[in-house]
């Protein structure tokens, strides 16, 4: 994303990218060479991608002034946070944006069909490796309900799997469409489009992971 916006964004314009992952901000300032860019490596602490790191992902600030920003992405990061830094990753958002600006959010959205009536655990099927690589199994997503509209994955018996990259779903969390919007709402953003993505369904239209586009108001 941050390269083929580098062809785009032209001296009227910015770019400004943070992540905890040293490699990944290096890679990047290595390879994409842009005067209106920043990149920011934040030593910010996650259980599974930087677990010492000392900077509190709940209280960090953004790395942009108040109103100051068109378009936000934040490409499967809260696939992977825990719902009180999810809930200031959002509280962040709506204050950098301007009015009218937009976020991108690529999470794994629960739609109402995907939530069993009668259990507190969903599992989930996708076609996702027909796209990624040679096809051995589908790939099966199973996550458990923690609180309110907020899961986690899981294991069969519903305890809670931790194994995160040494299987190819990872740690993920989702969260059930009407708790997103609601969180985002509280934060003064409301939801502009909703693109389901592929990650447990049969056709690929324009991604793997679910797209929520928010509007600051
Ligand atoms: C699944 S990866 C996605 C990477 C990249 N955004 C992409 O779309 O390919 C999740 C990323 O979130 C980063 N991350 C972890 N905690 C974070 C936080 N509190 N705020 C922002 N990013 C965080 C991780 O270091 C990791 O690079």
């Amino acid at each position: 994303m941050a390269f083929a916006l580098s062809c785009i964004i032209d001296d009227r314009g910015s770019y400004v990218g943070f992540d905890p992952l040293k490699e990944q901000i290096a890679f990047s300032i290595e390879n994409i060479k842009h005067e209106k860019y920043a990149f920011h490596c934040v030593d910010l602490r996650h259980r599974l991608y930087n677990p010492n790191g000392v900077v509190d992902p709940d209280t960090y600030k953004f790395p942009a002034a108040d109103n100051s920003i068109d378009i936000v992405i934040s490409g499967s990061v809260l696939t992977h946070l825990e719902l009180a830094t999810a809930k200031h990753h959002l509280r962040e958002t709506a204050r950098v944006l301007r009015i009218g600006g937009k976020a991108f959010y690529y999470i794994f959205v629960l739609a109402d069909d995907m939530i069993p009536n009668n259990s507190d655990i969903t599992e989930l099927f996708g076609e996702i490796r027909k796209w990624s690589g040679p096809v051995d199994q589908n790939w099966c997503f199973r996550f458990a309900r923690r609180e309110d509209g907020f899961w986690t994955n899981c294991n069969e018996d519903g305890s809670p799997k931790c194994n995160f990259m040494k299987d190819d779903v990872g740690d993920p969390m989702a969260f059930e469409y009407d708790f997103f919007e609601l969180l985002a709402m509280r934060e003064g953003l409301k939801v502009d489009a909703y693109l389901p993505g592929a990650w447990c369904r049969e056709r690929y239209e324009h991604s793997s992971l679910d797209v929520v586009i928010l509007e600051k108001t």
